[in-house]
């Protein structure tokens, strides 16, 4: 089936809270997508007629572009979504570097980042127990 990415739009964003579980219970992450939405830093992607997927971009860590979030639906992961949400997020990138992380656990994100080209380029202890945050960047 074919998929479409595309900016987000205020009246999915219903679907985009269905689709991701994190935002049910976490008000930051509602927060964020809305912001992001208004914006226009949020992504999706669509494939017959459903929201399978999303990816947050923003432009303020520390003045570069960041994947803040990127999320494909359960029932939707291997087939390349993730890939096209990064790659759109890398070409709408307004700054020459771009950033995302993820956990250290997080093994299906860190292969993905790797063979889009993200290079490790630091960690953040203290924020998941246990866990710590991987920092990842390219050049857009
Ligand atoms: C991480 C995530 C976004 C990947 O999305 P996806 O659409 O399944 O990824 P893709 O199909 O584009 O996969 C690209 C490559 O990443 C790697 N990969 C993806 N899922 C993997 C898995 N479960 N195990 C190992 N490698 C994996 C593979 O190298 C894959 O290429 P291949 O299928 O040709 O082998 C998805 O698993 C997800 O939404 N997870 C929950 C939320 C999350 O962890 N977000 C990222 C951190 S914030």
């Amino acid at each position: 089936m074919k998929t479409n990415v595309g900016m987000g739009e205020e009246s999915g964003r219903e679907a985009l809270y269905a689709l991701d579980p994190a935002c049910r219970d976490d008000r930051h992450r509602r927060w964020l997508l809305d912001v992001a939405m208004q914006s226009s830093g949020c992504l999706i992607a669509e494939s017959g007629g459903s929201i399978v997927g999303y990816a947050l971009l923003t432009h303020t860590f520390f003045g570069n572009a960041m994947i803040d979030i990127l999320h494909v639906a359960e029932s939707a992961r291997r087939r390349g979504i993730g890939t096209r949400l990064v790659r759109e997020a890398v070409r709408l990138s307004e700054t020459p570097k771009i950033f995302t992380s993820t956990n250290e656990s997080n093994i299906p994100m860190r292969a993905l980042l790797a063979a889009e080209g993200f290079e490790h380029t630091g960690t953040i202890h203290n924020l998941d127990e246990g866990d710590p945050e991987l920092v990842f960047f390219r050049y857009s």
